[in-house]
Order: structure tokens, then sequence, then C-alpha cells
């Protein structure tokens, strides 16, 4: 067993461009991580770094306690899924997930067999004998998947390996890599920046920014404890309001700009005269029409848009405009524009962020 993958001052310079900075983590054996970031955030450096498509400017990188910084791209045991497949046109399925095992010199008989296997593991063994263009968008992607998987590396990287695929199929084919991931069990590293496939998927999430890692995390953490206020706005839609930290009567309040306040306790490292970012996801607001209200926080519906399984509303309470988004079993749907209503939260749903 090896000892999963570590990254240790990883950085990646191209001339005066700083495209990966100084990134430290440690993923285990078996976890499934997902790497999470705006375009251009250095995700899939960081994959090309460790399958060995580039040379890192500094740091190091460990598969199995072993460093690969100095190994070609052969020896690194690294199987590899892009967004765009790859896969040989001229050549069969099975074709196509043979090759990196006819690359390594296995025996044909061999060959056969664990393409076999593996077939039947994407559930293709029925298309065998068919070219890629024979094959649907997701038969296709499976194939990459079944090529990758072939010669049992000890790691697996994704780079987006869905975004090609239409919505239905990359929702089926996001729970069948977790699946896969599941009953293989390798170490796997997968690229997006769909934050709710990122949340589904993973053990952990690791939220990349501008080169930089902001987080790593569970996708627990990573929605309800962001570190700034950059994930959590990333991740999933949160109103932020800038307050001012004041003593209340019992415990410390968050003040607006307009002598709002919102009691926030006694949290460490937090005190009076402080200026603190709150967080609060549209989800975790709901709406009344009076009383008892999160304190002095009512505001006037200015949108309400019905979406199906929920309603979503913009509220105006100056200067800050509020959204949120309410189940619709548990909406009340006599609330329409125009009307005046109490926003309510509960303490544990206000994220806590550097202003
Ligand atoms: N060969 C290169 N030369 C110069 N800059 C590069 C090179 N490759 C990547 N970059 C830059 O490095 C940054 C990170 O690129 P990367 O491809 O890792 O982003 P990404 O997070 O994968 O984005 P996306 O979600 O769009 O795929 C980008 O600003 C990109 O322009
Ligand atoms: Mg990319």
């Amino acid at each position: 067993m090896s000892d999963g993958v570590e990254i240790l001052g990883l950085s990646k310079r191209y001339g005066d461009f700083v495209a990966l900075d100084d990134v430290n983590m440690s993923i285990r054996n078996g976890e499934f991580v997902t790497l999470l970031g705006p375009s251009g955030s250095g995700k899939t450096t960081l994959l090309q770094m460790l399958a060995g498509l580039g040379t890192p400017s500094g740091g190091d990188m460990r598969i199995g306690g072993k460093s690969v910084v100095a190994l070609p791209i052969e020896k690194r045991e690294i199987g590899l899924v892009f967004q765009s497949y790859a896969l040989f046109p001229h050549m069969t399925v099975a074709g196509n997930v043979g090759y990196p095992l006819k690359m390594r010199g296995v025996a044909r008989d061999e060959i056969a067999h664990r393409v076999n296997e593996v077939l039947e593991l994407v559930e293709l063994s029925k298309f065998a004998k068919r070219r890629p263009s024979e094959l649907s968008g997701g038969q296709q992607q499976r194939t990459a998947i079944a090529r990758a998987l072939v010669f049992e590396p000890s790691v697996m990287l994704l780079d987006e390996p869905l975004s090609a695929l239409d919505r239905r199929l990359r929702e089926h084919m996001k729970f069948e890599l977790r699946r896969l991931h599941d009953m293989i069990g390798t170490t796997t590293i997968f690229v997006t920046h769909d934050q709710d496939e990122a949340l589904a998927l993973s053990d952990r999430i690791a939220v990349l920014d501008g080169g930089k890692l902001q987080q790593f995390g569970t996708a627990n953490e990573i929605y309800r404890q962001p570190k700034t206020r950059f994930i959590a706005e990333f991740m999933g839609e949160t109103n932020i309001i800038d307050t001012t930290v004041r003593a209340g009567e019992a415990g410390l309040v968050a003040e607006d700009g307009q002598g709002r306040r919102i009691a926030i306790g006694q949290p460490d490292g937090i005190g009076a005269g402080m200026k603190l970012a709150l967080g609060i996801r549209a989800e975790q607001i709901s709406l009344s029409r009076d009383g008892p209200g999160a304190a002095d926080w009512t505001g006037r519906i200015r949108n309400r848009f019905f979406l199906g399984n929920s309603y979503r509303y913009i509220i105006d309470c100056a200067p800050h405009s509020f959204v949120a988004q309410v189940s619709a079993p548990h909406a009340d749907e006599s609330l329409a524009p125009g009307d005046t209503v109490a926003l309510n939260w509960t303490p544990d749903s206000l994220q806590l962020l550097p202003a």
C-alpha cells in the first residue's frame, strides 16, 4: 500500500507568471479529492505537474512516499482522463482500452483478459468492437476512464472529465465515477469548476484561486465554514454583510453601517472593534410577515421567482440586497413583491469571514 499523494511547496511559473504558488496538500491513499476553482486558478497545471507533463519551478511531489519529480510520465503509475477523451479514432473500444498495456509490453492474452475485466466494470462489454465515432459521449468518456484504469494506476487524475457531456448524462456519470472509485479504491484527484459536482463526490475539496490553495477540507467544512469571502461566494449563493463587532448585553454583536445588529456569541479570536464580514447562505434565510425576525432585519420583497422546487426572493434592506431561497413546500406563497418581511436565520448558519 502506498501513502497517497503528497504535494510539498509546489510552484510553477511561466516566465513571470505564477500559475501555482507554494501549494501543500497531503492526500490519503484511496481518497477522492476534488480540485475546485475558477478558470485560470491552476487546476490543470497542478494535474500536469503530478502527471509529469511539465516540470515544477519548485517543491516536491511524492506518490507512495517516493518523490516523482524526476520520474518520466510513463514511470509514474498515473491514469489520466481529460476533458477531451483523446481516444484513437481508428481503434476499437477494446483497442483503445488495451493500448496502455500494449505500450507496457503486456502479453496478448493478458491484455484481452484485463480489457474484458475493465470493460465489464464500466459496463461497456457489449461495445468492445465499436469505434469511438459509434459511441455516445458518455460511452466515449467511459472508454477513456477504462483506458486510464486498465493498468491499475496508483493514482487517477481526471481533468473536467464530464464537461463535454450534457446535463443529464453528467449527473449520471458523476455518481458513476464515485461508484467506480469506491469499487477500485484508487486515489483519485478530480478537477471541476462545478461546485455541486465537488460537493457531491469528494472526500475532500481543495479550493484554488490564483494558483494558491485557499482551503482544503471536507465538503461540509468548505460549505459551512469557508475560510475566506472568496470561498463563501464561490461555494453557492451567499449574502455578505460588512460589519463592525461591538459588545452587546449577551456576548458580541456585529453591526452594519445602519445600526442593525446580529448576535454572534463569543467566538474565539473575535473582539469588539474588529471588522467582520458575515455570510448567510440564501437557503438559510426564511421569511415571515411579522416577527420574530432576526432583530432589526426587515426588508421589502423586490422580486420573486418560482424555480420549481423553490422560490427565490430578492429583498431590499437598504443598503443591502438579500437573496433568499426557500424550498417550495415551506414557502408562504402569499408573499409577493412589495410586501414587507422579516428575515430570519439561525445563529449557527452565520459564517464569520475576514473583512
Ligand atoms: N504554457 C503556459 N504558458 C503560460 N501560461 C500558462 C501556460 N499554461 C497555463 N498558463 C496559465 O496558468 C494559469 C493556470 O492555468 P490552468 O490551465 O492551470 O487553469 P485551470 O484552473 O485549469 O483553468 P480552467 O478551469 O480554465 O481549465 C492560467 O492563467 C493560464 O493562462
Ligand atoms: Mg483546466
